[in-house]
């Protein structure tokens, strides 16, 4: 398959890069290089005669154009997005402007090309979307892909747009679009402004580890190894038209993850230990939802997928990344608003 991945050189985008070269697929990674982004994170397929890269910003619909009709892919995963919802809170404008009109200006581009092709059966639009477009669950239940949209962030509600914007183009115009909403992602090459990666690097160095509120809310975790997994199945041998929530099943409150963590690393590298002592609990992010879980068992039944790793075994191969790869995120931790609290305007 020849892929269209946008957002290639982001957190999830590169571990689909990887994974789809790995695989034997040609990729063409757009990606606009923003604060996000990270040239290391693609730096082993580079020189791959399997990869090629466009930086482009997907606010540009001339450059998509451009794109599109260059690479001629057979399928497009939209990744692209701006993702941290504390920098929503602070500057929504960005999110609106990526999010809604960059995934308008990728429909556009990629129905136009589809449209001048004939309108190929076998073309796709991926729309890579997220689970907090469900809103915030209580204590018990699990989102499913007929839970009703319920945004409340400016993060959440920015790709709510996006994803009806993907179901309508599909219901309107014909175009073939499958989506995909997941539950929380971490792993190697996540962004140290995100918890975990932020736990790990505070511990290390000797600094509070920040948890909001109480440190009650509820997280369904995943494997970014095994979403990269998911979202090429999808691809393969989604349904036409149809939704697919993706998770692990692995639900677990902040606070334990940070505590695990620390209990980690006071095992693989025992110097500051027990770092738990640095657990701070600091103001709650405006809104904050409660709880997220995801119901897999559509993506399990229908197209035979699941997790590969635990949240444990999951959460041990990160910690062992991250100390073994200090010159990946040294240069990263100098970024603008990496390391300040952020998202705290109300
Ligand atoms: N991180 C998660 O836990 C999670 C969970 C579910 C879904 N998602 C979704 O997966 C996608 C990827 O998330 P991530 O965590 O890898 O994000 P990320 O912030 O790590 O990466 C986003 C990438 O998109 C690029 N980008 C941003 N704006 C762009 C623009 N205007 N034009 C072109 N490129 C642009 C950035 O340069 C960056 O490389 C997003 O759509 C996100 O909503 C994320």
């Amino acid at each position: 398959m020849k892929l269209l991945v946008t957002g290639g050189a982001g957190f999830i985008g590169s571990a689909v890069v990887r994974l789809a070269v790995a695989r034997g697929h040609e990729v063409v990674n757009l990606d606009a290089m923003t604060y996000a982004a990270c040239a290391e994170n693609i730096a082993s397929v580079a020189t791959s005669n399997l990869y090629s890269f466009e930086q482009a910003d997907i606010r540009d619909r001339a450059a998509l154009s451009r794109i599109f009709a260059t690479h001629q892919p057979e399928v497009v995963m939209h990744l692209a997005a701006e993702s941290h919802v504390d920098r929503s809170i602070d500057g929504p404008g960005d999110f609106i402007e990526t999010n809604i009109t960059g995934t308008f200006n990728m429909l556009e581009a990629a129905r136009a090309f589809w449209v001048e092709k004939g309108k190929p059966a076998s073309f796709r639009f991926h729309h890579i979307s997220t689970d907090e477009v469900f809103g915030s669950l209580g204590e018990t239940g699990q989102f499913t892909e007929t839970t009703s949209y319920d945004p409340r962030s400016p993060y959440s509600a920015s790709k709510a747009a996006s994803d009806h914007l993907v179901r309508a183009w599909h219901e309107t115009y014909g175009l073939p679009v499958v989506l995909t909403n997941c539950s929380n992602n971490y792993g190697p090459y996540h962004f140290p402004e995100k918890l975990i990666p932020v736990t790990i690097l505070n511990a290390l160095h000797g600094r509070p580890i920040p948890v909001y509120g109480a440190g009650e809310n509820v997280r369904d975790w995943l494997y970014v190894e095994d979403h990269a997994d998911a979202l090429l199945t999808v691809v393969e041998k989604g349904a036409v038209g149809r939704s697919y929530n993706i998770g692990g099943e692995n639900e677990a409150r902040n606070i334990d993850i940070v505590r695990t963590i620390c209990s980690l690393l006071d095992d693989m590298h025992p110097q500051g230990a027990p770092h738990e002592r640095l657990i701070t609990f600091v103001t709650d992010r405006p809104g904050h939802d409660a709880r997220y879980a995801i119901d897999p068992q559509r993506i399990r039944t229908e197209l035979g997928w699941r997790p590969s790793v635990t949240l444990e075994q999951g959460l041990r191969q990160t910690v062992r990344w991250y100390l073994d790869n200090e010159a990946w995120w040294q240069p990263l931790l100098e970024r603008q608003g990496v390391g300040q609290r952020l998202g705290v305007k109300a």
